[in-house]
Formats: C-alpha cells, structure tokens, sequence
C-alpha cells in the first residue's frame, strides 16, 4: 500500500504573516506521533519561508510555480526556487488556476520544471461538470494525456494525481457533494489511464488522492472506501482542528 498522504491547500488565505503563523502553528501543536501519514500544507508563496522554520512535522508545499528556471519572467518563481526554500510539493493545473486561462501545455511545462527540480508534483485533475454520457471520463483522460506528455514513464509514479470535481470543490456556486463511490471509479480510471501511458506497475506505484469540500466528516469514508491514496482539503485546511482531524482520520485507516 502506498504512504497515505492528506495535503492543505489554504488557496488565498489567510491575509497576514500573523494569522498565516497562527494557524500553521496550532496545526503543529495538535499533531503527533503519526507515522502512516504525509502532511503537506500548501500556504501562498509569500509565507513559505517563515512557515518552514515553525516544524518539521508539517511538509511545505507552493500552490503554483513557473516553468522557466530564472530570468526575465517579472512576477513567476521557478521551481527551482521553490527547492531552495525547503518546499517538497507543488501543486499544479488546479482548476482555479485553469479557470484563469492555464491549460494543459503550460502545466505539462510545469510538471517538467518540478520534477527536475526534485519537487514533488500534485497534479490537479476533473471535470466541471457530470454528463450522462459520461463525457467527463474523456475529460480526465485528456487532463492526464496532454499534462503528462513526453514525461518520462519513471517519473511519473512521483506525480500525485489529485481528482478534484470542479462540482464538489466549495467555491463553485451550487456544488454539490461527491461521494466515495464517485471518487472510487475515477481512481480506477485515472490509473487505467496511467497504466496505458506507462504501465500497470507504474499506475499501481502512482499516488492518486481525492480533493473537492473533504472535510472532517467526510475524509473517513473518502479514504476507506475511495480508492484512493490521500486527501486534498481547502476550506477545512484553514480550520487547525478540522485538518487536524481528517490528519488523524488518515492515520486510523
Ligand atoms: P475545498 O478545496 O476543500 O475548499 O473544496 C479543495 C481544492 O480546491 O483544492
């Protein structure tokens, strides 16, 4: 089985270094011993050095980078930098950041840049929304055919798919909830799909986790019966006793 892992995305949030601290630091106080279970929060870029020197317990991850390695790219930060800041895990292709006009070939340059730069990627995946033909299983599919292209096969299983269905995600207006079992049949899917592109060890090696409103009522059923490998939580993540939660949630399963 692979390492569970249950990742912090705080999007946007909070609005000062203070409150950035607090949060990161309560998170802390409240975890221990775990052992079957990643941490990983992903702050915005600016709170990242500070957040590392408050514990080691937690993982630090970027909810973003940029593809070039230095240069004349006003406002980016490579990955590059990110590694030198002590970060571990990237974050890419989340579907707010593709509703801002980021698309395949720009996260595929993305997953290149992190994997040289020995970060590991989560890789962001889903539909917006569910049809009855179940057009949205090509939808995925394309996700990870165009984001994973001319990557190599080995590195691939140190990729993180994170499904996240832009419908269940808590800021789409009218979301509505996912259940395990729609998490479940995508999971077999997406490592249908990894098995096609590499092979069936690699999709078995590959880390696929679920993201979209887990909170800490709903990260058990998620995790015992989502087939899948770890959690992506925002809105809970800003909540140090609710992440907390789902953290000890992992660790009990
Ligand atoms: P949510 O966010 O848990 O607030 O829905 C998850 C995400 O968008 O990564």
């Amino acid at each position: 089985m692979l390492k569970k892992i249950v990742i912090g995305n705080w999007k946007m949030n909070p609005v000062s270094l203070k409150d950035a601290d607090k949060l990161f630091s309560s998170a802390a106080k409240s975890i221990s011993k775990v052992r079957k279970t990643e941490i990983v929060i992903c702050p915005p870029f600016i709170y990242l050095e500070r957040l590392r020197k408050l514990s080691k317990k937690i993982n630090l991850g970027a909810q973003d980078t940029f593809w070039g390695d230095v240069g004349a790219f006003t406002g980016e930060v490579s990955a590059e930098m990110l590694y030198n800041l002590g970060v571990k895990y990237t974050i890419v292709g989340h579907s707010e950041r593709r509703a801002l006009g980021e698309e395949n070939i720009d996260i595929n340059k993305k997953l290149k840049a992190l994997l040289s730069a020995r970060i590991t990627p989560i890789l962001c995946v889903g539909e917006t929304s569910r049809d009855e033909s179940h057009e949205y299983f090509n939808v995925v599919r394309t996700q990870i055919k165009e984001c994973l292209s001319g990557i190599n096969k080995n590195l691939i299983s140190k990729i993180i798919i994170a499904y996240e269905p832009v419908w269940a995600i808590s800021s789409t207006p009218n979301r509505r909830d996912a259940t395990a079992l729609d998490s479940r049949e995508m999971s077999v899917f997406i490592r249908k799909v990894l098995s096609d592109i590499a092979t069936p060890a690699i999709a078995k090696d590959t880390r696929v986790i679920y993201g979209g409103s887990v909170s800490e009522r709903d990260a058990e059923e998620f995790l015992r019966y989502g087939g899948v490998d770890g959690v992506l939580s925002g809105r809970a993540s800003l909540t140090a006793e609710k992440f907390v939660k789902i953290i000890k949630i992992a660790e009990s399963i």
